[in-house]
């Protein structure tokens, strides 16, 4: 059994395909390169010893009770939780965990940080990794168990699964990941903070997906992939835009991999102002200090720019062309490869 692991995971942007994951629908992000890493040191005495380095906090437990906590400790208790019930044998380990990737950004932060915990434990365990599939829906239930937020596959899907230069399209229906070349020549797709932090747990996140359930049960259908436009219309307000924006949002997906694939950064842009359209009007996710965000992204040249990731807050994702004036606090987003422990 090694005594000792290195876990990174990265965190994530998404080009487009917004809040269609838990309607078993379309995306198209991919894993950028900050992260998080986990070292894990095995322990003989049964406890798990974790410090947060980068908040100088630590937790201490049983690694057969678990039992439940708030803030980051929340997931490594999840960890080791969904591992136990999973089957793993795990062993007492002392974790340590650094990461480069701002926390509530619409970074996915916490998929990045489920997924170093996750491989390291198994690593110093001396437990096979399952097939990275199953590993995300492990790391999705840490999220929606432990800490409360009912995310759904995206997050953890890219952070396990990316590769580099490529755009990863995910069908939630199938769990099919197609990699999709990002080849962008000479523009740029940065993400711009909006300074507004948001949580999973405590926005409007659960709450829009409340209403997708109701959406799917008024219509009778399983999931909003089922659904078409003229169902979503016979809808009462406020699910019939939710359904809209769902249904549109996954046909902008496709329309981007086609974008994407010939080159077309002018269509491309002209998507992610769409996509930012609907999670704005029909979805509502988006806030003043958002709009502001996106508005001086296309001040600046964007040929298109959006909202990304859960939204109330969080950061824009905008497409820039060679020529774009300066755009401040922009950071360069590139895909990058997914997951890995040694
Ligand atoms: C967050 C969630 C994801 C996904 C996005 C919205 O990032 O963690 O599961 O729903 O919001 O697309």
């Amino acid at each position: 059994m090694p005594s000792h692991a290195v876990a990174f995971a990265p965190g994530r942007a998404n080009l487009i395909g917004e809040h269609t994951d838990y309607n078993q629908g379309l995306a198209l992000p991919f894993a950028i390169s900050e992260g998080v890493t986990v070292r894990a040191n095995g322990l003989t005495d049964g406890c798990i010893e974790a410090v947060a380095l980068d908040v100088g906090e630590r937790d201490r437990f049983l690694v057969d009770r678990p039992g439940h906590a708030r803030g980051w400790r929340a997931f490594v208790r999840g960890a080791v939780g969904e591992l136990d019930r999973a089957g793993a044998q795990l062993r007492g380990a002392e974790l340590e965990i650094t990461g480069t990737v701002p926390r509530g950004a619409g970074l996915s932060s916490s998929a990045a940080l489920e997924v170093a915990l996750v491989l390291a434990l198994l690593k110093v365990s001396g437990e096979a990794e399952p097939d990275r599939i199953e590993l995300a829906k492990l790391c999705s239930r840490i999220e929606n168990e432990w800490v409360g937020a009912q995310t759904g596959l995206l997050d953890q899907i890219a952070s396990l699964c990316g590769r580099n230069e490529c755009a990863l399209r995910i069908d939630f229906r199938s769990l099919e990941v197609r990699s999709v070349p990002l080849e962008l020549g000479e523009y740029s797709l940065v993400t711009v903070d909006s300074g507004e932090k948001h949580t999973h747990a405590g926005s409007g996140y659960n709450e829009r997906r409340a209403e997708c359930a109701r959406a799917c049960s008024e219509l009778g259908v399983e999931s909003l992939r089922e659904a078409t436009l003229a169902m979503a219309e016979s809808l009462p307000e406020p699910l019939s835009r939710r359904a809209r924006h769902v249904i549109t949002e996954n046909s902008r997906v496709d329309a981007a991999v086609a974008a994407v694939s010939r080159s077309d950064m002018v269509e491309l842009g002209r998507l992610l102002d769409a996509s930012h359209g609907s999670l704005r009007d029909d979805y509502e996710v988006s806030t003043p200090a958002v709009e502001k965000t996106v508005r001086r992204c296309k001040r600046a040249g964007a040929l298109g720019a959006r909202i990304m990731g859960g939204g109330f807050g969080g950061h824009v994702i905008a497409l820039l062309p060679p020529d774009a004036q300066g755009l401040e606090g922009a950071v360069e987003v590139r895909p990058g490869d997914g997951a890995r422990v040694s």
